[in-house]
């Protein structure tokens, strides 16, 4: 007897048009599945307000009904019901028993006790003044940019305050975190002699890269302000003895004397003009045979409903919105160390520990 192919594209729609038809399909209708995607930022809104109450810190040990819940967050105890509904039918808590509330897996990670927490990542992505930069993505479509507001030209780091470059570490850490070990793996940085990280944040990559690599010297940079934060990290760190850490702007200079200059996480926060200004940068600090070292999310070349499509895109559309910025496919990166002088080296796709996919790259430039 003849099998149907069910996984055949064509049979699929029909099976899926049949199940619509006989009401036996519990997976989503196409209606359906665009209603998800237009009421996505109401499901954002409650992950935030959840992480801002810290709900799943209350109910990490077990179920926990919503009175008691609403009497530690001094909330509304039905109003927080409603919220904890919508978010029980976002796959994020479960309601094992009627009125009381417990944390799926997915929702394991809003906890802050948890080294993959993404609990610094809701509050600051979900937060209302990130949702008004979406409100204006019409306007940034039409004219092609951002309105950055005055007070962000320049350098919007700078102008941070400290509160919000605080989160802006804490989230970072998660994705750096869950990228070192794959860069790390990557990459043979034991042919080194010195390493610079610029913008190195919380120094965590530059931190598993001299723990894997005890001949190596380590250089980390960022603003000042940051700089300082990192040596209170710092202190105790079995590395803290082979990096140095200094504080200052990549616009201006960049400590001398690295054998490779590291960048995680920074030129997509960058224009291409700004981007090929901080690349010269290093490049005047380089001997010839010198590298460049760019750790970004790869901007794939085509697009589709993968998971690292699903990635690139939203962080992209998220820097268009915030800072006129963006995330850059391997051609992209090609062309921008080309303009600062270098010679495109390799690129070696990575795959971050949370995304489980080839979802970054390591761009490696040439100082000739
Ligand atoms: C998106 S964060 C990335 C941090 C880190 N590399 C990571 O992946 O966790 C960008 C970093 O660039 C730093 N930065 C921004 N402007 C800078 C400047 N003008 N000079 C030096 N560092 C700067 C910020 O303070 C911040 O730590």
């Amino acid at each position: 007897m003849a099998t149907v192919p069910v996984d055949d594209p064509t049979w699929k729609d029909v099976f899926m048009a049949l199940a619509e038809l006989t009401g036996t399909s519990d997976s989503p209708t196409t209606a359906v599945k665009l209603f998800q995607s237009i009421t996505a930022h109401h499901v954002s809104s409650a992950v935030h307000v959840a992480a801002r109450l810290g709900l799943a810190d209350l109910v990490a040990a077990g179920p926990v009904g919503f009175e008691q819940l609403a009497t530690a967050t001094k909330t509304d105890a039905f109003a927080l019901r409603r919220l904890l509904r919508l978010l029980v039918s976002s796959g994020v808590f479960t309601e094992p028993e009627p009125g009381l509330y417990g944390l799926t897996r997915v929702g394991e990670h809003l906890r802050t006790d948890r080294a993959d927490s993404l609990h610094s990542f809701a509050l600051m992505m979900a937060n209302p003044r990130n949702q008004q930069r979406w409100g204006e993505l019409a306007d940034c479509v039409r004219t092609g940019a951002s309105r950055v507001p005055e007070e962000h030209k320049g350098d919007p780091f700078k102008q941070m305050p400290p509160h919000i470059l605080e989160l802006l570490g804490k989230t970072m850490t998660f994705f750096v975190s869950h990228t070192a070990q794959a860069v790390v793996q990557a990459y043979d940085f034991g042919r080194f002699g010195t390493l610079v990280e610029l913008g190195a944040g919380e120094g965590i990559l530059i931190s598993a890269i001299l723990a894997a690599n005890p001949g190596l010297r380590g250089i980390m940079f960022d603003l000042p302000y940051m700089a300082e934060n990192a040596k209170r990290r710092m202190a105790g760190n079995p590395v803290a003895d082979r990096c140095e850490i200094v504080g200052g702007d990549f616009f201006d200079a960049v400590p001398a004397g690295g054998d490779a200059y590291l960048l995680n996480n920074v030129i997509h926060d960058w224009d291409d003009e700004r981007s090929v200004e901080i690349m010269t940068n290093c490049y005047n600090q380089l001997k010839p045979g010198g590298r460049l070292l760019v750790v970004e999310t790869q901007y794939p070349e085509r697009f589709d409903d993968s998971i690292a499509s699903r990635i690139a895109a939203r962080s992209d559309v998220n820097m268009m919105v915030n800072a006129n910025a963006k995330e850059r496919s391997a051609a992209e990166f090609q062309a921008l160390v080309s303009a600062a002088g270098f010679r495109p080296g390799r690129i070696i796709e990575i795959r971050p520990a949370w995304t489980g996919v080839r979802s970054s790259m390591i761009v490696e430039a040439v100082r000739p």
